[in-house]
């Protein structure tokens, strides 16, 4: 693909670049006495979607967390395309467990969709129109625009799903982290997740997603990195148990 052709097309020269790196990645809640992740390393190229699989409290979302620097780092280093994450905030959307955020905020859905250009603003511009229509046509790909002026509040767990990857759509992110993306979702947003998932990475959007059930991603993952007591302890998953693959290897050091 050629850079410029889309703004999600990762920029010229930075495929030699993994998105995503961890290195020797120990991450420690502040009023926890025990890190939630230790010695994680992990490379992930441009344009790859990695599951996250592990059972509950294996770490999954501690790992996507420190990559947004939301849980504070004992030891290693995190780089996004090479940066760190304070210099690549525009290109990394993270989409937390709907069951994390407040969506009692009275904000109707289109609003908040809008919410996602903020770092595109800078800190005096406020949104205008073109963000506007940008955040509309996210809200009918992801089939929500009847929905619009709608208060979040009132919106379905899938519902609510599909209205945070349009969040994260508009703010044309070439990394996108999801934590547990299919949580309490209905058969309708399910599949209208799925296809744009499908169409993100078919864009070369790098994608990380934390899910305790690899069946219900429905998308080919690159690679399946399995988290286990807050340690990266291998790759693989069905149908990825037998043999790994010497692409696959290296990604963890
Ligand atoms: N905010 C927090 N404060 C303290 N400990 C936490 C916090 N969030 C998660 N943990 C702990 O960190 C570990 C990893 O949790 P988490 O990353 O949420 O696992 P997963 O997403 O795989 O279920 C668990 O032991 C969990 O109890
Ligand atoms: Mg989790």
């Amino acid at each position: 693909m050629i850079a410029g052709q889309h703004p999600l097309v990762p920029i010229a020269g930075s495929q030699d670049i993994s998105a995503i790196h961890l290195r020797g990645v120990t991450a420690q809640y502040p009023a926890s006495s025990a890190p939630a992740l230790s010695d994680a390393n992990l490379t992930v190229p441009v344009g790859s979607l990695v599951a996250l699989v592990g059972a509950n409290g294996a770490g999954k979302s501690t790992l996507l967390k420190a990559i947004v620097g939301l849980v504070p780092l004992q030891a290693g280093e995190i780089l996004v395309h090479g940066q760190p994450f304070s210099s690549q905030r525009r290109r990394v959307a993270y989409l937390p467990q709907i069951g994390e955020l407040d969506w009692h905020f009275p904000v109707s859905l289109h609003r908040l969709v809008v919410t996602g250009r903020y770092v595109h603003l800078g800190w005096l511009r406020r949104p205008g129109r073109r963000d506007a229509e940008m955040a509309s046509a996210a809200l009918a790909r992801l089939g929500l625009d009847d929905l619009m002026g709608r208060q979040i509040g009132q919106l379905s767990g899938g519902q609510r799903q599909r209205a945070l990857l349009a969040r994260a759509m508009v703010q044309q992110a070439d990394v996108l982290l999801l934590d547990e993306p299919f949580t309490a979702v209905d058969a309708e947003s399910r599949s209208v997740l799925i296809e744009v998932l499908r169409e993100l990475r078919r864009q070369e959007v790098t994608v990380l997603v934390a899910t305790h059930d690899l069946e219900s991603l429905s998308v080919d993952p690159t690679a399946v990195v399995h988290l286990r007591d807050g340690r990266i302890d291998g790759l693989g998953g069905p149908p990825y148990d037998a043999d790994p693959g010497p692409v696959l290897e290296p990604w963890i050091a």
